[in-house]
């Protein structure tokens, strides 16, 4: 027997913003699982922003995506047939072949997660990867230290969201975030708790952050102009853990840097990249951290959801202008 199902394909590389047409839905047919792999039905798939570099046909710490090939991608899902008697049918598995209706992995391909005690989208969002880069970026990259005061931009995101809350929650006196619309402002305010946002379209990002100026630690999810703003308000010795910089990720030309980069030395700054799965010695002590400020109310979660495999592209370029609030999924199917 084999089993229908529908995967999307990149049809062709996007030059600056991608579109509906760089992306092509393909009816296949999966086999039955051999023995070690499993069929998992997917009910929940991942787009994230990172996917954007991806499909750009350059090197980077992970490799473009192929051509006429199914994308991939975080997702979860549920295992309907197995030959592989360490996953048994109706286990949640974890596996990075997202954008597809159905998966058919092998034996280390997926991870059974427990779903007894949080929902399965959970491991694409807080207590996956972007939660897991908000913690590496606070605690290892440039740690929060009691009583500082720590700037999120892309607040509102699905990283920027756990980060401004675990700076607190790991000691620090104020924080303030920026977003992109009035909506998302009140939301990191209010129901995060962050203690002061602005909406960065209000004017020069560097006079919005003055405001809130000086501040300790920068977790930079946007780059360009709001870096700048940062390398300006810092304090001596200021901390930035530079996790994107999704203000150019459509840019055709290379957008200019920080034009006051000087002050890296005045101020004696230290502004450090990384890349969340270079950390994962850190697992462990994430998953039990942040498991426990979920379930005592401390971490607030939302969810941007899409319904089924027609929205993911939909989804996707609708994350990258902005669309979402928290972490952006698509469900395919009831857990
Ligand atoms: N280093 C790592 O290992 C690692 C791991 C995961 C993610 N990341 C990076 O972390 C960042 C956030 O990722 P995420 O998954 O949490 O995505 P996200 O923040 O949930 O979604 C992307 C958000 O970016 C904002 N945005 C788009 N264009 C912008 C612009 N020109 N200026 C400012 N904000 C803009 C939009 O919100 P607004 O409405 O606020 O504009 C949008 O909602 C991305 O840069 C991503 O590449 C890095």
């Amino acid at each position: 027997m084999s089993t229908p199902t529908r995967e999307i394909h990149l049809a062709s590389r996007p030059f600056g913003w991608p579109t509906h047409d760089d992306f092509r839905t393909v009816e296949t047919k999966l086999p039955d699982p051999g023995p070690g792999e499993v069929l998992v039905r997917n009910t929940f798939l991942s787009v994230d922003p990172y996917m954007r570099g991806r499909m750009n046909d350059t090197r980077s710490y992970v490799p473009p995506f192929r051509l006429d090939a199914p994308l991939e991608g975080g997702a979860v899902g549920e295992v309907i047939a197995s030959g592989d008697e360490q996953v048994p049918v109706g286990a949640t598995v974890l596996h990075q072949a997202g954008w597809r209706e159905h998966a058919l992995l092998k034996t280390g391909q997926g991870r059974v997660v427990d779903v007894e005690r949080v929902p399965a989208s959970a491991y694409l969002g807080v207590l996956g990867m972007p939660g897991m880069t908000a913690y590496v970026g606070l605690t290892r990259i440039a740690p929060v230290q009691e009583g500082e005061t720590v700037f999120v931009s892309g607040a509102a995101g699905a990283v920027g969201s756990a980060a401004g809350q675990m700076a607190r929650l790991l000691g620090a006196a104020k924080v303030v975030g920026s977003a992109g619309s009035p909506e998302k402002v009140a939301w990191v305010t209010g129901d995060l708790g962050f203690d002061a946002a602005f909406d960065y379209h209000d004017g020069p990002v560097g006079q919005l952050l003055k405001e809130h100026a000086p501040i300790d630690v920068y977790f930079d999810n946007v780059g360009g102009e709001h870096l700048e703003a940062a390398i300006g308000a810092f304090k001596e010795h200021g901390r930035a853990a530079l996790c994107g910089a999704i203000s150019a990720y459509n840019a055709v030309e290379p957008p200019p840097g920080p034009r006051n980069m000087f002050l890296i030395v005045g101020k004696r700054l230290s502004l450090r990249g990384f890349i969340v799965s270079d950390h994962g010695d850190l697992r462990d002590e994430f998953v039990e951290k942040v498991s426990g400020f979920l379930s005592s109310g401390e971490l607030v979660v939302r969810e941007t959801v899409r319904e089924g495999l027609e929205e993911a592209v939909p989804a996707f370029l609708d994350l990258l202008r902005g669309g979402n609030t928290g972490k952006m999924v698509v469900r395919l199917a009831e857990e």
